[in-house]
């Protein structure tokens, strides 16, 4: 109903974040396109497609501005146009302060609160400010001489509601957070408080994935800013003007998902997997992740977990192999350097004590596998291992479930991601304790065939319950049902 009738009627759609849709890949033959690992990018683009506007992103090719087509191609022009992208240009120094410093060495593992400890810089907060103003310059430009709804995604932007509200108050403004919230308890050392949090009170609606995260983001407010917290409608006025504060739990394309997996590029890949582990490994019990190299999405656990299970079950050297797909990520973050020499020696450890003449225990493929890839992967998994120590939604989960059209396959899930709420029946694990996860490691293996399809069935009629597009729905829904209620009185 939004954009088209309602207080949103005729709005333009400008999508804002960090983060670019496509990432260019330099390889023998050219530039090969990828979509970047993230679940940002997997939610928001199947809704920019099917919705249109403009996306203003930040640049890493060469054009300004470019038409993305149905397939998510770029081009100049492509056919059937969906959406228009428009590059912000940062220099390396405001990508440095902005995205490596302030964005993910300081509100990352504070949001994620997992032991690993932010970094906080007022030089890099202030380059963090001028790139928002930055962001707010290109949108001003794009929303010029009519109404627009800016969808605001995640923690890179959030000065950037205020600064839109201030000048242009009519913007419907929203924006969804796909980290979680921390407790004031653990937010109370970010020495900018005030100001991010008055940045995010310049929106209308804000969404976080759950409940937990929005009474997170309540109770902050309440003890750092002079604002009204109304704790029985889940809004707050600062100003005298409201923002309402939603869980909208993400979620994936489904059925696209599902037909795709099933198809030529799909088998392709597979066929190139096979290859690369060798015809053996990939008759065996494959155990998959897919993740980027990220110190929140627990692969080091989950590598000692399986390490914990062969040494219990000795019976299963040689028959099964964990396949981790690993996407190098924010590698200028020393902590993210940190990790990735602590996984090698980790993967090193583990397949010298294990590995036979003809049987490698662990391959950790580092690269950014295509979205093709990825679907392979789930689709020769006997289980796929998710163990975030602490994750807003968590993509992976609902994109395998999505994958298994055959109906089989173990999902072994954190219970701290957001999607271990809506995904029950699978496995649930706690990575912090790795006996446990070696147990459910185990469980995987010899879980009976029936049991695996009755969880699964019932898994994949949860995500098909709740795909992205609902998720789209509620959130516009939501905007319109709220901006008429205040219009009304
Ligand atoms: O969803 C959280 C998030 O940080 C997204 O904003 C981001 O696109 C994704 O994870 C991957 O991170 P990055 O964009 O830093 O590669």
């Amino acid at each position: 109903a939004a954009f088209v009738a309602g207080v949103t009627a005729g709005a333009k759609l400008i999508v804002v974040s960090n983060r670019e849709p496509c990432l260019h890949e330099h390889v023998a033959d050219g530039i090969r396109m990828v979509r970047p690992a993230s679940g940002m990018v997997t939610a928001i683009e199947p809704i920019i497609k099917a919705v249109g506007g403009t996306w203003v992103a930040h640049g890493s090719g060469t054009a300004d501005r470019l038409v993305v087509d149905r397939r998510g191609r770029l081009g100049l022009p492509p056919e059937a146009p969906r959406y228009t992208l428009r590059r912000v240009w940062l220099s390396r120094k405001e990508e440095e302060g902005y995205y490596y410093g302030l964005a993910n060495r300081a509100l990352w593992p504070l949001c994620h609160t997992v032991y690993t400890r932010p970094y906080f810089s007022r030089a890099e907060w202030e380059t963090y400010r001028s790139v928002n103003e930055k962001f707010r310059d290109a949108v001003l430009e794009e929303a010029e001489g009519g109404a627009a709804i800016v969808f605001i995604q995640d923690y890179h932007l959030a000065l950037l509601p205020r600064l839109l509200k201030d000048v242009r108050p009519d913007l419907k403004i929203l924006h969804f957070w796909h980290i979680p919230w921390p407790n004031p308890e653990a937010f109370r050392i970010f020495p900018w408080g005030e100001e991010l949090i008055d940045g995010l009170l310049g929106n209308d609606l804000l969404g976080f994935h759950i409940q937990y995260h929005c009474n997170n983001f309540l109770d902050t407010v309440d003890r750092f800013i002079e604002a009204r917290v109304d704790l029985e409608h889940f809004r707050v006025f600062r100003g005298g003007r409201p923002t309402w504060v939603r869980p909208f739990p993400i979620s994936v394309d489904a059925s696209q998902i599902s037909r795709d997996a099933e198809g030529e590029t799909v088998g392709r890949r597979l066929a190139g997997f096979l290859k690369e582990l060798g015809e053996e490994h990939g008759k065996l019990s494959l155990f998959v992740g897919a993740d980027r190299i990220d110190y929140t999405k627990g692969i080091p656990e989950r590598l000692r977990g399986f390490d914990l299970m062969l040494q219990r079950h000795p019976e299963l050297v040689g028959k099964v192999c964990f396949v981790q797909l690993a996407a190098p990520s924010r590698t200028h973050v020393e902590a993210y350097r940190h990790l990735n020499e602590q996984i090698d020696a980790l993967v090193d450890e583990i397949n010298w004590r294990h590995q036979t003449d003809d049987w490698t225990p662990v391959f950790f493929l580092r690269a950014h596998h295509d979205y093709y890839a990825v679907l392979a992967a789930y689709r020769m998994a006997q289980a796929v291992v998710v163990s975030s120590l602490h994750d807003g939604m968590n993509l992976v989960a609902k994109e395998f479930v999505a994958a298994r059209n055959d109906g089989d396959g173990v999902l072994l899930l954190s219970r701290y991601t957001g999607a271990a709420r809506e995904l029950g029946d699978a496995l649930l694990i706690n990575p912090f304790d790795g006996d446990g996860l070696a147990d459910a490691m185990y469980r995987a293996c010899v879980m009976p065939e029936a049991e695996r399809r009755e969880r699964m069935e019932r898994l994949r009629s949860q995500v098909e319950r709740n795909t992205v597009y609902d998720w789209g729905l509620n959130v516009f829904a939501e905007l319109e049902r709220l901006l008429g209620q205040e219009e009304n009185g």
